[in-house]
């Protein structure tokens, strides 16, 4: 296996030993390396004339529900937010990252639940439990790969420069993480939510998403990518299942990063690194034991590998001594918590109830901190 790429040296070969040099140079540097090779770099971040627009609201399964519509330009893609019926604080939310098989072959049951295949998605409980969601599907933010339209589509197509597409040029998965950062920026208009903890939340290549999300916008305050895989939470070299030339099928990554497809060894990152862009916030990984596509190894690896990014801050990063990922047993006590649910490849009620203990957790222990 190849050496996994160093998190703590700079390129300059430095040793990076106090947040100072991380924030001023490390975490800069890792940030650009993921933006030239993995995700692409954004032709824009919040455009000037970006509109939010109430288009609905109505009570739906026994929870208030806002159907909201954010634009510029020509452009425009729909987000829904979920509340509770009674609500007498501004509440902390998750933004939900709905990818379009998702939308696609989901559906609300009675119970308030949506569902994909063995997924679950507990809408309704989460909003009694006191959070609001707000669901955004990608679809019109950028079409999924089997729908391939060469960039001629949704945000990638809306923002025209001068010099057109090139090889770093963002694409699907940079896309719809400018899609979570600016629901957040809705969110931050909205008195009834908390906007100082807000969660970005999601299932496989919307895990990926949510960790890109994270990483590129630190107002989240944590990141949840489950099931995340390649490219998502998984330390890349050496894992099992997917790797870069299954993963460039689609075009979820920049042209730069299909150079990568036979020389991984190449790449500059590795996805600890994602990781530790999330520091000093939080950040939870979710695993399924039979998910090898993913790696629950490679994702919990990932964990032990980032949280030295943590303790530069002086956090507790990844409290795990174990070897392995242990089953069903949350570790859940430093800035990046993690847990192996049984099962495949999805999101279940399992998942849903240990990260939302954890994020309660972390809403109190700062709430407690600020006394
Ligand atoms: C495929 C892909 C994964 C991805 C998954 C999903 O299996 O290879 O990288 O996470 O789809 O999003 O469902």
């Amino acid at each position: 296996m190849s050496k996994i790429p160093e998190l703590l040296t700079s390129l300059s070969g430095e040793k990076i030993d106090t947040v100072e040099k991380w924030e001023k140079f490390r975490r800069r540097e890792i940030l650009n390396l993921f933006e030239e090779y993995v995700y692409g770099v954004r032709d824009i971040e919040r455009p000037e004339n970006l509109r939010f627009e109430i288009k609905h609201e109505d009570i739906f399964r026994c929870m208030r529900r806002r159907e909201i519509r954010a634009s510029f330009d020509s452009f425009q893609f729909p987000f829904t937010l979920y509340l509770p019926l009674e609500q007498t604080k501004a509440l902390p939310a998750f933004v939900l990252v709905l990818h379009e098989n998702m939308e696609n072959h989901s559906y609300f049951n009675k119970e308030g639940n949506l569902i994909f295949e063995d997924s679950l998605m507990p809408i309704k409980d989460i909003t009694e439990r006191g959070f609001a969601v707000a669901v955004m599907p990608t679809r019109d933010l950028y079409r999924d790969w089997m729908a391939h339209e060469h960039y001629q589509h949704g945000v990638l197509a809306a923002v025209k420069t001068p010099k057109g597409r090139q090889k770093n040029s963002w694409a699907t998965i940079s896309a719809w993480a400018w899609g979570t950062s600016r629901v957040l920026d809705y969110l931050e208009t909205d008195e009834e939510i908390d906007d100082k903890n807000v969660a970005v939340i999601g299932h496989s290549r919307s895990g990926k998403t949510a960790l890109w999300a994270a990483a590129t916008d630190q107002r989240f305050k944590l990141a949840v990518p489950n099931n995340s895989g390649c490219m998502g939470a998984a330390v890349l070299r050496g894992k099992e299942g997917e790797h870069a030339k299954e993963i460039n099928i689609s075009d979820w990554f920049c042209e730069n990063f299909k150079d990568f497809n036979e020389y991984e060894e190449m790449l500059p990152v590795d996805q600890h690194m994602l990781l530790a862009l999330v520091a000093p916030r939080y950040v939870y990984v979710t695993s399924s034991q039979i998910d090898t596509w993913a790696d629950p190894r490679a994702e919990y690896l990932s964990c032990r590998l980032a949280s030295e990014a943590f303790e530069l801050y002086g956090l507790k990063g990844f409290e795990a001594p174990a070897e392995e990922p242990p089953l069903e047993e949350p570790i859940q006590e430093g800035h990046i918590a993690y847990h192996m649910k049984r099962g495949d490849h999805s999101i279940t009620a399992y998942d849903w109830n240990h990260v939302m203990d954890y994020f309660e957790k972390i809403i109190k222990q700062e709430n407690e901190e600020r006394v």
